[in-house]
Parts: C-alpha cells; sequence; structure tokens
C-alpha cells in the first residue's frame, strides 16, 4: 500500500465539474493520481472542463471510449486493474453515477483497497436507469460514502449501510459558488446575440430513457416545439446522434426563437442557467445547479434522485406527459423561497479531510 496516494477515476462531464471541488483541497494533504477513463472524449465533453476549471492533467489516461455497457466497463475494468495493482494506493474515489463510477468502485474493492464514493446514497428508485444500477453497486462497494444530502444518508440507512458514512453537502455547489461570476460575464456575448437576461430557456436531453427510443425522442421534440420563448439548447453528442438518425434535427433546426448548439464548456453553460427563465432537463446535475440559481426546472423524467428540489417546488416532473412542456412553461409560479440543502459551498474540503484521515 502507497501510504500517501490516492487515486481519483473520472471520466465523464460531470465527474470533470465535481473532481474540480475536491482535487485542489485533496492535493493539499496527499499525492493524487488523476486516472481518466476516456468514457467521454470530445473536446467540448472533456478538454473544456480541465482547462476551465483549473483541474490537473490527468496522469492516466485509458482511452476506452464509447461502446455498449458491458463493453464499456469491461474496458475500464481491464485496463484500471493493473494500474490500481502497481500503484495499491491508500483509496480510490469515485464520483457519482456512470460507467466509469462502477469501473472504478469494482476494480477498487476486487483488489481490496478501499473506496470513497462522492455523492453516495442518491436513489432514483428506478432500475431501468443504467445510473441507478451503477449508483447502487458503487454504494455497496465503499467504504467511504459521501453523501450531498440527509436524504442520502437516509436512503444507505434503509439498505442497511450506516458504517463509513458522512454527511458533506455537495461537491457541485463548491464549484458553482467559485466560478459563478465568471459564469455570469461569459453571458455578455449571449446578450449581445440577443438573450434577454430572464427571457429565455435552457434545455439538455442526453438520458438514455429518452434518446435510445425512437418515439420517447419524438415525444421530446414534439414537447420542445410547444415553447413559445426562445430558449438554447446544447445538444449532448449521444443526443446528437440519435436526433439525426430519427429525424428531430431538422425539426428542431425549424423552430422559431431556438438556438440548437454543441455542447457547451461548464462556464458558457453556467452563465446561461443563471440568466435564464426556466430550464427543461434529464439532467442531475442541471437539476440541482437550477435549485440552487433559483431557477425553475422542468425535468423530463418521471423520478428524479434530487427529490428536495421538487418537494421545495422548484422543480416539476414532466416524465409522464411531456406534452406539458409548452403549458408548464407558460404557467411558471415559482415558490419564493428555497432551503439550504446542499451544503455550504465547503464540501470538496471535508471531502479531502476524510479521505486524508
Ligand atoms: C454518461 C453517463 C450518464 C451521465 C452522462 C453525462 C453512463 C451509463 N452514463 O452518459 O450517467 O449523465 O454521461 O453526460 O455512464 N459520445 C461522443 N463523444 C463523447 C462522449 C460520448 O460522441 O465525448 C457519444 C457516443 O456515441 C456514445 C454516446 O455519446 O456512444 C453515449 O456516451 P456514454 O458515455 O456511453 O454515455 P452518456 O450518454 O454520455
Ligand atoms: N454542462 C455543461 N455544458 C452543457 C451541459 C451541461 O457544462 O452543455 C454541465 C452542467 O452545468 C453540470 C454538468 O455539465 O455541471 C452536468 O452534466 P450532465 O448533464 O452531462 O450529467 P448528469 O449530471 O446528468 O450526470
Amino acid at each position: 500500500m502507497s501510504p500517501g496516494v490516492v487515486v481519483t477515476v473520472v471520466g465523464a462531464r460531470p465527474q470533470f465539474v465535481k473532481a474540480a471541488a475536491v482535487s485542489g483541497p485533496l492535493r493539499r494533504r496527499c499525492r493524487e493520481v488523476l486516472v481518466h477513463t476516456g468514457q467521454h472524449y470530445d473536446d467540448e465533453m472533456s478538454k473544456v472542463f480541465f482547462d476551465e476549471l483549473g483541474l490537473p492533467r490527468p496522469d492516466i489516461h485509458l482511452g476506452v471510449g464509447s461502446g455498449t455497457h458491458a463493453e464499456q466497463t469491461a474496458r475500464m475494468l481491464e485496463r484500471l486493474e493493473p494500474r490500481l495493482a502497481e500503484l495499491r494506493p491508500r483509496c480510490v474515489v469515485v464520483y457519482g453515477d456512470t460507467n466509469t463510477t462502477l469501473a472504478g468502485a469494482l476494480a477498487a474493492a476486487k483488489l481490496e483497497l478501499p473506496v470513497a464514493h462522492v455523492e453516495a446514497g442518491l436513489r432514483s428508485y428506478d432500475r431501468r436507469m443504467p445510473e441507478e444500477l451503477n449508483r447502487v453497486v458503487a454504494d455497496h462497494l465503499s467504504t467511504l460514502l459521501l453523501c450531498p444530502t440527509e436524504t442520502g444518508v437516509s436512503n444507505l440507512a434503509r439498505e442497511g449501510i450506516t458504517r463509513g458514512v458522512h454527511l458533506v453537502g455537495d461537491v457541485m455547489r463548491d464549484v458553482l459558488e467559485r466560478f459563478l461570476p465568471q459564469a455570469r460575464a461569459r453571458f455578455e456575448a449571449w446578450r449581445a446575440r440577443g438573450l434577454e437576461p430572464g427571457g429565455f430557456g435552457l434545455i439538455t436531453v442526453h438520458r438514455a430513457g429518452n434518446t435510445d427510443d425512437a418515439a420517447t425522442l419524438g415525444a421530446v421534440v414534439s414537447a420542445i416545439e410547444t415553447v413559445d420563448d426562445p430558449a438554447v439548447f446544447p445538444v449532448h453528442p449521444r443526443t446528437r446522434e440519435a436526433l439525426k438518425r430519427d429525424g428531430g434535427w431538422k425539426r428542431l433546426e425549424a423552430c422559431r426563437g431556438l438556438r440548437v448548439v454543441p455542447p457547451l464548456g461548464y462556464l458558457e453553460f453556467l452563465g446561461l442557467l443563471a440568466h435564464a427563465r426556466w430550464v427543461a432537463t434529464d439532467s442531475g446535475g442541471v437539476q440541482k445547479e437550477a435549485y440552487l440559481l433559483g431557477v425553475p426546472c422542468l425535468t423530463l423524467r418521471d423520478r428524479t434522485e434530487w427529490v428536495e428540489t421538487v418537494a421545495d417546488g422548484w422543480n416539476t416532473l414532466l416524465g409522464d406527459d411531456l406534452g406539458r412542456l409548452g403549458a408548464a412553461v407558460r404557467d411558471l409560479r415559482p415558490p419564493d423561497r428555497r432551503h439550504d440543502r446542499y451544503g455550504d459551498g465547503r464540501a470538496g474540503e471535508r471531502v479531502a479531510e476524510l479521505i486524508a484521515s
């Protein structure tokens, strides 16, 4: 075992954001070896986050690329195992709920290395979502379970996990608070292109449940067609492929007031979100960021793991009837208060402290 070495395994867009909160504090306490699995590889899905968020370059790049769940996860396991066996770190850190999370946790646990799961305990209770399977397995393999919310802590208790569980707050909040001023400044370019603060919506879609079935994706496109407000839709590569295959792309291009753009860097995206009147999304991270920014969220799913956002009236689940989107946008009535749900902006410090100790 290398006493001072901690291996962090990341690979997908939201994990670069989360690691940006932890990597700095961790490196003040131990030697971090950053592993990028290569799950996301386009510059706009990976490099831009390292550049903007000041994340150190990966020490190891596994270059797994895309594939079916089994192919992608298997390649990660195969390439991670020898690296972890050689490094024998004191801990392996994984984030969230992607195939990268699953592979990192499984490879480490099989080598009897302690696993720290950042964003532990979240549940949508929908096992059709690959992310739910990844989370459940990662939690059950972890030694240190670092929960963003009290809900996370109680979800774990219901599954009999109480040891090693810590409520640390949400690491994405740390990053949001740190970069918000820069992100707001980035909005000026959009203002110059005609977007009025508070006068437009933002849309993201990438969940397999919405993209992989042509009829459901068609319903998402039809829902977007019912929206009156101007809107910006940065399109995830999975969704772009599916829209081009199923004919939705042309329909979106024909929508008046809709700007269909490539995936955006964190600062530009956050700048848009901070000035939006509403956001429609199936992303986990975006639902929570919208809450933190006080932007009403219309979630294109029928369940969420970020249940507090719904309970507080800031998030509406439209998954059972996507056709309500246009009306929901017209009738927005956000409540006047929010609660301090997601920590205090210092979750990264707590995570690093717990890992180091
Ligand atoms: C993954 C995660 C999801 C997370 C999302 C964040 C899993 C099971 N899913 O979904 O939980 O919310 O990342 O964005 O891990 N592609 C590119 N360029 C890239 C990356 C992907 O073109 O840089 C295309 C490929 O065609 C690929 C598809 O997008 O097959 C899906 O990518 P993948 O990483 O498998 O899943 P995501 O949908 O991105
Ligand atoms: N995001 C971004 N550019 C985009 C869309 C999202 O920078 O075009 C950011 C967003 O602000 C959040 C993270 O990516 O921090 C969320 O990632 P994603 O929606 O891909 O994954 P999820 O949270 O659903 O796992």
